[in-house]
Formats: C-alpha cells, sequence, structure tokens
C-alpha cells in the first residue's frame, strides 16, 4: 500500500508540475542561465529576469521568435526563442513573474527603477 501511494506520489509530481516549475525546468533545460544567470540576475550586458511583468517578457520573446530584433545584441536571443512555442513562452514568463529565491526566499525589488528617457 505505501508503495502505491509512493507511486502516486511520484507521478503526480512528474504530470501536476504547474506552470512556475515547467518554466523553471525550461529556462534550466534550454540552458538560459548562460546568459541571465541561475537566479535570473543576469549577467554583465545580458539582462535579469527576475520579476519583470509578464506581458513585456512574452512580448519580447514572440518578437525574438518572429526573428525580429531591435539591435544587433538582441539578434543573439533570436536563436534561443526559434523553438519556443506560446505555452513555453507562457511557462517562462510566469516563472520570471513569480521568481523567488528558493535560499531566502527573496524576491527582487525593482521599484528603483526609472522609465521614460531617464531625464536627459
Ligand atoms: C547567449 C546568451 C543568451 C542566452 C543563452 C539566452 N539569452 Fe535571453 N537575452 C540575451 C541578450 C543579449 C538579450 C538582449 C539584451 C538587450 O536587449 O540588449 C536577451 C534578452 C532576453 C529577454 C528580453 C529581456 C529584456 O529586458 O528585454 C528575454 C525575456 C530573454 N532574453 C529570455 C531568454 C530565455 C527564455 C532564454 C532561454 C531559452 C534566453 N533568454 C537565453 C542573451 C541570451
Amino acid at each position: 500500500m505505501r508503495f502505491i501511494l509512493l507511486l502516486f506520489l511520484t507521478f503526480t509530481s512528474i504530470f501536476a508540475l504547474t506552470s512556475y516549475e515547467k518554466g523553471k525546468q525550461l529556462y534550466i533545460s534550454s540552458a538560459c542561465y548562460a546568459c541571465h544567470g541561475h537566479k535570473l540576475e543576469g549577467i554583465h550586458r545580458y539582462p535579469y529576469l527576475a520579476n519583470r511583468a509578464k506581458g513585456y517578457m512574452s512580448y519580447k520573446l514572440k518578437h525574438f521568435r518572429a526573428k525580429k530584433a531591435d539591435t544587433q545584441q538582441q539578434e543573439m536571443m533570436i536563436d534561443f526563442a526559434i523553438g519556443l512555442s506560446d505555452e513555453d513562452i507562457d511557462n517562462l514568463t510566469t516563472y520570471f513573474r513569480d521568481y523567488v529565491d528558493e535560499e531566502n526566499g527573496e524576491s527582487y525589488d525593482d521599484s528603483y527603477e526609472n522609465y521614460g528617457d531617464g531625464g536627459s
């Protein structure tokens, strides 16, 4: 009986993944972390993705998937976005938006960010 319960738990944990978990798995299996960081914190010139607006992140990924890039630097993303389905993008952007650091339970606070032209 215990074995069956264990089997049941294993199956439910495989098939009942949340969108967040699926996004996380895809993020890892697609090696997105190589540029955007294990904690979605960004590396060098590669932007951070943690806790960013789902709508905007989806827009960007679909833009790249359609082989559109606004700058030369962004062209790098086309190869990584091209194989993503709408569902993949949905899962990934849920993961970005809801990201919580598993070690300390923290999210990023990007309220300091300013938008617009930076006042120049
Ligand atoms: C080889 C490095 C590299 C890898 C790997 C990579 N990216 Fe990127 N990513 C970039 C660069 C460069 C940009 C564009 C930065 C800019 O706008 O100047 C970018 C931009 C983005 C953006 C838009 C962010 C913004 O601020 O506009 C998203 C979303 C994103 N990447 C998601 C992903 C996902 C999901 C994966 C994995 C499937 C991935 N990236 C893999 C380099 C990478």
